[in-house]
């Protein structure tokens, strides 16, 4: 499973580039506003800036929600950097974009899915990767891994080439969740990365093995 970040925060992704481990970027216009970014030029200096840190798939994603709008505004991204995917929504202009993007080999993140008939639609489109929003399944109080389960369930028994891209991640056992579903790519914020280290046995056991280490020198 590929391991992108869920953030616009360039501290952030440096931090989990650092860990060697990094994948991908995603971002949407909640986490951009998050960082103070205002503006076209602005923003599109700090897709490229993303892009110079992370050697991989970084989702910038569209404004517009007209066929047409997708196509110029997903067309000026992809031109960024070779890097950018354009995410678009699940919307019906969305997946008539996202079969345009295809066919012109533009890389394609279908977001806000939240049922498998969208991420069966998303795949017949030709989408790079189709995004389910877990952890926002999960305050409905349904379970989001389940379908992610559905979802890897389909496109093995279909062939569908899309890519499983778990968003909405909110801790660590979402992503050993979706690891094991079989997700093709998880997108979690640092703190849920971070905290698959964690584990107090391993921390009391370093503790020991120092504390014994000092007694042989
Ligand atoms: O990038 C989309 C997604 O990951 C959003 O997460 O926590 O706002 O539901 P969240």
């Amino acid at each position: 499973m590929k391991f992108f970040i869920d953030t616009a925060n360039i501290d952030q992704i440096k931090e989990a580039q650092d860990l060697g481990i990094l994948d991908g970027v995603t971002t949407n216009p909640s986490l951009m506003a998050k960082e103070g970014i205002k503006g076209k030029d602005a923003i599109f200096k700090h897709y490229y800036t993303i892009c110079e840190i992370v050697d991989g798939p970084v989702s910038a994603e569209v404004l517009g929600t007209t066929y047409d709008s997708i196509m110029s505004e997903g067309e000026e991204l992809a031109a960024i950097h070779s890097n950018i995917v354009v995410k678009v929504p699940m919307i019906k202009d969305g997946i008539k974009a996202i079969k345009a993007f295809t066919a012109m080999g533009i890389r394609t993140n279908c977001t806000l899915v939240f049922s498998a008939g969208q991420a069966i639609l998303a795949a017949k489109a030709g989408a790079t990767f189709v995004s389910p929003f877990i952890g926002r399944i999960d305050d409905g109080s349904w379970d989001g891994v389940q379908l992610i389960e559905q979802i890897v369930d389909i496109y093995n028994a279909q062939g569908y080439l899309t890519e499983v891209l778990a968003a909405s991640i909110r801790n660590p056992l979402h992503i050993v969740r979706c690891a094991q579903a079989g997700a093709d790519v998880c997108t979690c914020p640092l703190s849920s990365i971070l905290g698959l280290l964690k584990h107090p046995l391993t921390d009391s056991g370093l503790q020991q093995f120092l504390k014994d280490a000092q007694a042989m020198q």
